[in-house]
């Protein structure tokens, strides 16, 4: 029952970073798709075409990603008594700040549709780095786990 156990563990974990995967290449793919869009003239076909293609993204791979992520990865954290340990508490921190970037660039893609450019190519280029720094920094904590 126990080797049962230890087993279902590993799918369950390799399933965690199969949708981190997915939603990390959503996230790192979105802001270019937003630089990108925001060459092409308001109301032309190719705003049109951006707004389909970021719809797409947003709703195959990002959203659900987000949610399976979440999931698995508190049903690991259950299964290991993860929720007293110091790693885990700063790991759930930088995914909580990593989902308020998902929900913001959410909010990007929608402001795009309806036409408003609030930012420049500059800082969506910056801000770009935010879901490489934040997934270096939860590998570390969740395979060293430092404390
Ligand atoms: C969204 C909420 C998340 C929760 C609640 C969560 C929770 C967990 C837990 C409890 C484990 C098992 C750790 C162990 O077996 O020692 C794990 C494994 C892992 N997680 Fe997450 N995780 C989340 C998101 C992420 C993200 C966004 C990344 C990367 C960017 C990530 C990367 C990893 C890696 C690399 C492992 C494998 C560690 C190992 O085998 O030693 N996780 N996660």
């Amino acid at each position: 029952m126990s080797e049962y156990l230890s087993m279902l563990y590993l799918w369950l974990k390799s399933a965690h970073l199969i949708f981190v995967i997915f939603w990390m290449a959503g996230l790192f793919m979105m802001p270019r798709f937003f630089v990108y869009h925001q060459e092409s003239p308001v109301g032309s076909a190719e705003d049109g075409k951006w707004i389909e293609r970021e719809g797409k993204l947003r709703k195959i791979i990002l959203n659900p990603s987000l949610i399976i992520v979440w999931i698995l990865g508190l049903v690991l954290a259950y299964q290991i008594d993860a929720f007293t340990q110091g790693w885990f508490h700063a790991k759930l921190l930088a995914v909580i700040l990593l989902s308020a970037y998902h929900m913001w660039m959410m909010g990007y893609v929608k402001k795009l549709a309806r036409g408003e450019r609030t930012m420049s190519d500059k800082r969506l280029r910056l801000v770009n780095e935010v879901p490489g720094i934040a997934a270096a920094l939860i590998v570390i904590l969740v395979i060293v786990k430092p404390f």
